[in-house]
């Protein structure tokens, strides 16, 4: 399959451009396009085949259901049993934008779109491309990231095509993404309502307005590991994964960098190629094979927006261990941590 690529102005994005890719969802097809937290992979909602041959495309299990898209919050009722004063709430306060809610899903759904489950995740994209394809698609239209299963989601067209070229009909290039993470996934088909992935729009934002907001304590997972064990092989549940080996290493920035200096020493006399993923403020403390800033620690919406391209960057640069920075987890930080920590495979390690 050749994957047709599509240019166009995300700001003002000429409706003529993204005609064809609505016309290739509407007939079925798989067209990967760019929202304001990372690009996704749309196919018809209401088109079981489809949805299947996005799982096969992305490589992804078929018991992990994608987002489901709209234009605006009148799609949202035909789509769910029912909404809640809390959801509409929430619609109100931060749709469109970087949050995804969970419903209980009505009849019409495919069970392909949401996996066999009782519930379906929607959220309203706030980017104009995203907003234009949907409402020339007329229908719903069903986007996990637009990445394989497994590696870190896109924030250019251009880790689009790493992934997915010739494996999906078009790819809609509108330069990178804003935020760089995916967004907030909170699910309100149970109460109290619980944030199940931290993302783009803040914790501390929607507890502003929910205040018995729970936490999924997956969220917060860390588990510490002595360094020994934080190399061995085998590790399970890696996500969002360079080749490398990653290590996280947490606490307050001068023990971080002090810690991360000793482990790049004695790392190199073994032998091994180094990376360390620093910040603004600390990069030029390391005498490591390659350094790379994550942003700013005074700008985590920053970090945000670089994490998915550094950790596909590292890949390119043949390194074996990489360190990387913790930061704390406010804010954005909350969204970046756990995205870092997966990628670790929760190899954490605590600077005093
Ligand atoms: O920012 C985003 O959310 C991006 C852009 C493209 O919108 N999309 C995205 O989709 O990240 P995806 O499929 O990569 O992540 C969807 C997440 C998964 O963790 C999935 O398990 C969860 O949402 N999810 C989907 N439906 C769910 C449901 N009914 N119950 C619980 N979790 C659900
Ligand atoms: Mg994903």
């Amino acid at each position: 399959m050749k994957t047709l690529l599509l240019k166009v102005n995300p700001h003002f994005p000429d409706p003529k451009k993204i005609q064809p890719a609505a016309d290739i969802i509407r007939h079925g097809g798989l067209v990967a396009f760019p929202t304001e937290t990372v690009y996704g992979l749309g196919a018809d909602a209401f088109n079981g085949d489809a949805i299947l041959r996005l799982f096969e495309a992305k490589k992804r299990p078929l018991d992990n259901p994608p987002i489901i898209h709209i234009a605006n919050t009148n799609e949202v009722y035909p789509l769910v049993m029912q909404v809640s004063q809390k959801a509409e709430r929430l619609m109100e306060q931060f749709w469109p934008g970087p949050l995804t809610i969970i419903f209980k899903h009505s009849s019409d759904v495919p069970k392909e779109t949401v996996a066999g489950l009782d519930t379906i995740a929607i959220r309203i994209p706030k980017h104009k491309v995203a907003q234009t394809l949907l409402r020339q698609t007329k229908h719903p239209i069903a986007a996990p990231s637009a990445n394989l299963s497994g590696k870190p989601s896109p924030t250019t067209v251009q880790h689009v095509l790493e992934d997915l070229n010739g494996r999906i009909d078009a790819a809609i290039d509108g330069g990178d993404t804003d935020i760089g993470v995916e967004s907030t996934v909170i699910d309100l088909s149970v109460d109290p309502p619980i944030l199940l992935r931290p993302g783009g729009t803040p914790y501390e934002a929607l507890k502003a307005v929910m205040a018995d907001l729970k936490l999924h304590p997956f969220v917060q997972t860390e588990i510490e590991l002595p360094i020994e064990k934080a190399l061995s092989p085998g590790m399970k549940h890696k996500h969002y994964a360079p080749k490398a080996e990653i290590i996280i290493v947490e606490g307050n920035p001068q023990a971080v960098t002090a810690k991360i200096s000793a482990l790049t020493k004695s790392f190199k006399q073994k032998g091994h190629r180094i990376g360390v993923l620093a910040t603004n403020e600390t990069q030029t403390a390391y005498q490591a094979d390659i350094v790379k800033s994550l942003g700013s620690r005074s700008n985590l919406a920053s970090v945000a927006q670089n994490l998915f391209r550094l950790l596909r960057e590292v890949d390119a640069e043949g390194i074996d261990v990489i360190f990387a920075e913790g930061v704390p987890t406010e804010g954005m930080g909350l969204a970046v941590m756990n995205r870092l920590r997966k990628a670790s495979g929760y190899h954490i390690i605590k600077a005093e």
